[in-house]
């Protein structure tokens, strides 16, 4: 068995952020969402992962590399326009044969594991098998509507008006007669090859589509305030270990990871949160479910569920929450005084200030 991970695509619910950064790259606990990923289908013992790129695949190969640090072996497979999942499938022909697969889509974190979802696939090897999330408002995803014996009936693409409350997730697992699904479909009104209707071919032509109904933890990272809450979610299972410097004056409550190389002065830290390595917290009040990371600098600054990405720097400003701070972004206090603002933000961005 394979695995194809989908790590292209534009990412616009994403902005700023991905602007400078493929969305799979977003730190969640500070771990790169597709390093998530990759470490999941390790431990379903799948290690040959095809992962689909686009232009931004310079990035992605400098974070994961070959994979081996990670336990696996990528071969990276250039796509050229984001043209759909089902296009993804079929660019990765070659790479994947006519080896069974799990696709799995880039942004998407299942932190509680797929291990029963790949035995369930390899016991019985239906032509493809979901993997469905019951979700209270499904609109924004792929739907499924299954028999009684947890057979897909139907799926449709981001419904208006969803038939059933089960969400499709980004996770897949297929034989090699999907290829043959792929092939035979026609792109979508929004112009894309789509594997929601891959699939809906493979139903209509009578083969075995199976649904797994996850009950774990789910989320599309889609939208800042999904990454948000599936950080929090991660920081919930930290664990403390303290290996950089913490001054007397300092208290830390809860479940706090200080790297090595990071040092903590005069601050509060209240876990769970995790402070990576080459940042400086001073006079600080770090609130809980927020991540550092590396190379930091926060002077006189309280921030609470939160993310701050690597070089980051917060001078002498309180009540952030709910904050995403991007790469070496500044935040500070008015340099033309106050009650004065002065910003200077990029494209698509969003400030939220008191009145
Ligand atoms: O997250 C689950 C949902 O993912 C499913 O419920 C939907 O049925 C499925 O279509 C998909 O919907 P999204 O709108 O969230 O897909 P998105 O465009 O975000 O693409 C998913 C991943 O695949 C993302 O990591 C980018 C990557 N991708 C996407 C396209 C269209 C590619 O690598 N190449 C592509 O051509």
């Amino acid at each position: 068995m394979k695995a194809l991970v989908l790590s292209g695509g534009s990412g616009t619910r994403l902005r700023p952020f991905s602007y400078s950064m493929p969305k799979q790259l977003i730190p969640i606990a500070n771990k790169p969402v597709l390093a998530h990923v990759l470490e999941n289908i390790r431990a379903i013992g799948v290690t040959e992962i095809g992962v689909i790129v686009g232009d931004r695949v310079n990035q992605i190969q400098a974070v994961i590399g070959d994979g081996s640090a990670l336990g696996v072996q990528v071969t990276y497979i250039q796509q050229d326009s984001p043209d759909g999942l089902a296009a993804c499938v079929a660019l990765a022909r070659p790479f994947l044969g006519d080896d069974d697969f799990v696709m799995y889509l880039g942004d998407n974190m299942l932190p509680d594991g797929i291990e029963d979802i790949a035995a369930e696939f390899a016991a019985h090897r239906p032509s493809a098998q979901v993997v469905v999330h019951k979700a209270a408002d499904p609109r924004s995803f792929g739907v499924a509507e299954l028999d009684v014996d947890g057979r897909v009936e139907r799926l449709v693409e981001k419904p208006s008006q969803p038939k059933s409350d089960l969400a499709v997730t980004g996770v897949y697992f297929f034989t090699s007669v999907v290829h043959e699904a792929v092939t035979a479909i026609e792109p979508s009104a929004r112009g894309e090859l789509e594997i929601t209707d891959a699939i809906q071919w493979l139903v209509a032509r009578g083969d075995e589509v199976k649904a797994s109904v996850y009950d774990g933890y789910w989320k599309d990272t889609g939208r800042v305030e999904d990454v948000l809450e599936c950080n929090r979610r991660l920081l919930d299972g930290l664990r403390t270990d303290i290996l950089g410097e913490v001054d007397a004056a300092s208290v830390l409550t809860g479940e706090v990871v200080v790297e090595a190389g990071a040092r903590v002065i005069g601050s509060r830290i209240d876990g769970p949160a995790v402070i990576a390595a080459g940042s400086v917290i001073e006079d600080s009040h770090i609130g809980p479910h927020t991540s550092i990371g590396g190379d930091c600098v926060l002077t006189g600054a309280d921030i609470g569920y939160s993310i701050v990405l690597d070089g980051a720097t917060i001078t002498e400003v309180r009540g952030l929450h709910a904050s995403i701070i991007g790469r070496a972004a500044s935040v500070g206090p008015s340099s033309i005084g106050e009650p004065r603002r002065r910003l200077f933000i990029g494209d698509h961005t969003r400030v939220e200030v008191a009145a």
